[in-house]
């Protein structure tokens, strides 16, 4: 049975407020990686997740792209699934009505090409009721701009947060990619643009060869690389943003345990997201909670948020 939250249970510690939404707990799932969170209900009890960020949005449904989509690699996986989703309307229809049944919080996940298409998005979903938070997928091609990521440049960064922002009336975080030089020159243009919370990372940028057809292995040659991989670069990237900015930075990649969890919570992230550990362990996120909680309650912790960027330099 879960203990009920009063100020003495390890589920009271877990208690997280980001961008002024309060969480039960740090640990959600990451985008594309449970669906629309509806797809998980069958295997985990989505109360006990501190959120859910659902696979990315645009404003008109996508196919994505031709198969192969998706190869394991050691550590991890590529994927090249192009963004398919339903659409901002569909979702707003026929998920959200479902999924804000649960208690816990909902992260649209939502991406555009064009500034204007990531604003199209936001006001389709602006209609829906029960949305706590949006977060930002800024690894797209700016096709206005040749085709470079808004995430690569912090000036594009920093335009799409602003007008998303203008839009918005919840809460915006800002999701970062690891594909960049200094990823803390990103992030500070993100915050000054006005982002409520800074998420990170995205995938990295892969591919892999098959030796014998001498093809790709991914119909679109390069994927998204995910998985324990990339861990370490993941925990640098939010080591150094969290160092970069005022604002709150949850962190991603490669999570797959609680001491996962705990080494982003010391680099400096307030929250965690779960991914790739849900295809091949759905409840990884449930037990990463109750490690957490463990760990407050045996190193008497009142708050998991005295740990946050509490990284020993000397
Ligand atoms: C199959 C798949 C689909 C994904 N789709 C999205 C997406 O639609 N939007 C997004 O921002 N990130 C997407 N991601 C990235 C994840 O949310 C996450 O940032 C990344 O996989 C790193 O975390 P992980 O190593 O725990 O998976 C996707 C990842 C995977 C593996």
């Amino acid at each position: 049975m879960i203990p009920r939250a009063d100020s003495k249970t390890p589920q009271f510690a877990l208690r997280t407020e980001i961008a002024s939404v309060r969480f039960n707990n740090p640990v959600l799932t990451a985008s594309g990686t449970c669906g629309y969170g509806l797809d998980m209900a069958e295997l985990i009890d989505l109360n006990r997740l501190g959120g859910i960020c659902t696979k990315g949005l645009s404003a008109r449904p996508m196919r994505g792209n031709a198969p192969s989509r998706i190869v394991e690699t050691h550590g991890g996986m590529l994927n090249a699934i192009g963004l398919q989703n339903i659409g901002a309307r569909a979702f707003v229809a026929e998920r959200l009505p479902l999924l804000r049944r649960y208690d816990t919080r909902i992260i649209p996940n939502v991406f555009g090409y064009t500034v204007e298409e990531y604003i199209e998005a936001i006001e389709i979903l602006e209609d829906g009721d029960g949305i706590h938070a949006y977060e930002l997928n800024i690894s797209c091609p700016n096709v206005s701009a040749g085709g470079e990521s808004f995430a690569n440049d912090p000036s594009t960064a920093a335009a799409v947060t602003r007008a998303v922002k203008r839009a918005a009336r919840h809460p915006v975080i800002v999701k970062l990619s690891p594909n960049v030089t200094d990823i803390a020159a990103i992030a500070r243009a993100v915050e000054e643009a006005g982002a409520d919370a800074l998420s990170l990372i995205n995938t990295a940028v892969g591919m892999a060869i098959d030796i014998e057809t001498r093809k790709p292995r991914l119909a679109n040659a390069t994927g998204g690389l995910s998985g324990p991989a990339i861990k370490p670069i993941a925990v640098r990237c939010v080591f150094q943003a969290s160092r970069a900015v005022h604002i709150p930075v949850i962190g991603i990649g490669g999570i797959a345990t609680v001491e996962d969890a705990l080494e982003f919570i010391i680099a400096g992230a307030s929250a965690v997201q779960v991914g790739t550990a849900n295809f091949y362990d759905p409840s990884a996120a449930i037990k990463i909670i109750d490690g957490l909680a463990d760990y407050c309650r045996q190193h008497d912790l009142e708050s998991i948020s005295a740990l946050v960027g509490t990284v020993r330099m000397e």
